[in-house]
């Protein structure tokens, strides 16, 4: 028996050991249940319903710290009460490339873009240091809101460099200091969607830093990753969602019928978590104490209540319960963020998960690179 290299395949093993061939190791697709890295910057525990960045539990960290105290803690593994991380000036290169960027650019290729200009810009000498990872972090926000305000004829606007970095998008968006309210909450938001183990995103991250390149090149590779819909998730369906549903008295009805014809409701279920998401608890406690929007986010609540009581009862075998996305639509759309800009707010909160996974590879680098079953045609030769 030969395989399709040509070569005969193996029989008895012979008496010198020798590695397996990639005929013999198992193959998983998608590198399902495979370790793909050693990390020691997040957990996420699904059985429990426990998320911990550095050992500190999500709840608390939203509760107690901001996403600059977040972000140093993940970059660095401690924890820096007194640290700030204030909005960066976006250099003139950069404004140049999203002026030539077609208005109605999808957002996610804007901040690529940004980034990648952003890198071309800067002396990124390896290995990653949290003080690039800072530079980076700091510099996304402020490129997206330009872009955000380029798209609509309007002139970016400087960051105010006294706010967070959340708060100080917000301001350079709309061209008016935030509400204090909207910028802790979307503060809250960035903190969640800052690490979540190695998703396709951070494992782009990690590949890319593997190879000894440089920061904004890995950040760049992660936000096309996050680009695609099985990734990026969809917080704006669920904004679609509420507004097809349209009142909480009409819930019951528009959910049963839903599930009945075999549809999903999103923002309820998740692969991992078999409790309540921790993150949607948070997000939860925060969109309660936001003063804007109040009616659109108290009927999320009420939905939200109604979806997970008619959940239990068409599908008793399993656990399904709210997840990030439905608290995280609650907090966007809550915060006046046109839907078309979630995807790359999360990708401006995962900046900081990203950074610390290329600092922590690089840290004890080996070059990422599996191995591969081939499946074409045995050697053979051209046509005469
Ligand atoms: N609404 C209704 N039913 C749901 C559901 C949802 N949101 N999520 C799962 N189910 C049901 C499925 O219909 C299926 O029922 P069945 O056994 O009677 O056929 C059962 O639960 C298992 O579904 P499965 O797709 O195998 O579960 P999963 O754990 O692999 O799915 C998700 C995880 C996230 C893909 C799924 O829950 C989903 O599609 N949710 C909605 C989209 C969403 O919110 N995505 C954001 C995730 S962060």
């Amino acid at each position: 028996m030969t395989n399709p290299t040509g070569a005969p395949a193996p029989s008895a093993p012979s008496a010198a050991p020798s590695a397996p061939t990639a005929d013999e190791r198992p193959y998983s697709p998608g590198l399902e249940g495979v370790i793909g890295a050693e990390s020691a910057i997040g957990l996420v525990d699904g059985k429990n319903g426990r998320l911990l960045y550095r050992g500190y539990r999500i709840g608390e960290l939203v509760e107690r710290g901001t996403y600059a105290q977040v972000a140093d803690l993940l970059w660095t593994g401690e924890w820096h009460p007194d640290a700030t991380l204030p909005p960066a000036p976006v250099p003139p290169a950069v404004l140049t490339a999203l002026r030539e960027m077609p208005r109605d650019s999808h957002p996610m290729d804007a901040l690529r873009t940004a980034v990648s200009v952003w890198g071309a810009t800067q002396r990124l000498a390896w290995p990653p240091t949290p003080e690039q990872a800072r530079a980076l972090t700091a510099f996304s926000p402020s490129a997206l809101a330009a872009f955000g305000r380029l798209r609509q004829g309007l002139e970016p606007v400087e960051p105010d460099t006294s706010l967070g970095l959340a708060g100080g998008f917000l301001q350079q968006l709309n061209g008016a200091a935030p509400d204090a309210a909207a910028a802790r909450a979307l503060d809250a938001y960035f903190i969640v969607g800052a690490e979540h183990g190695l998703n396709a995103s951070t494992f782009t991250a990690r590949v890319i830093t593997s190879t000894r390149s440089d920061i904004a090149s890995a950040v760049c590779g992660a936000i096309g990753a996050l680009k695609g819909p099985l990734h990026g998730g969809a917080p704006s369906e669920v904004v679609n969602q509420l507004h097809a549903i349209g009142s909480p008295e009409r819930a019951e009805a528009w959910v049963r019928e839903a599930v009945g014809r075999g549809e999903r409701i999103m923002g309820f279920g998740h692969r991992i978590y078999r409790a309540y998401d921790p993150r949607a608890a948070a997000l939860r406690t925060v969109a309660d104490e936001m003063g804007t929007n109040a009616d659109w986010l108290d009927m999320a609540v009420r939905v939200e209540d109604v979806v997970l009581r008619v959940l239990a009862d068409m599908k008793p075998g399993r656990v399904l319960k709210t997840n990030v996305e439905y608290y995280a639509a609650a907090v966007l759309q809550g915060v006046g963020l046109p839907p078309d800009l979630f995807p790359s707010v999360f990708a401006l909160a995962r900046h900081a998960g990203w950074t610390a996974h290329s600092i922590e590879q690089a840290g004890a680098n080996k070059l990422i690179r599996p191995d591969m079953r081939y499946t074409g045609p045995a050697e053979r030769q051209l046509p005469a």
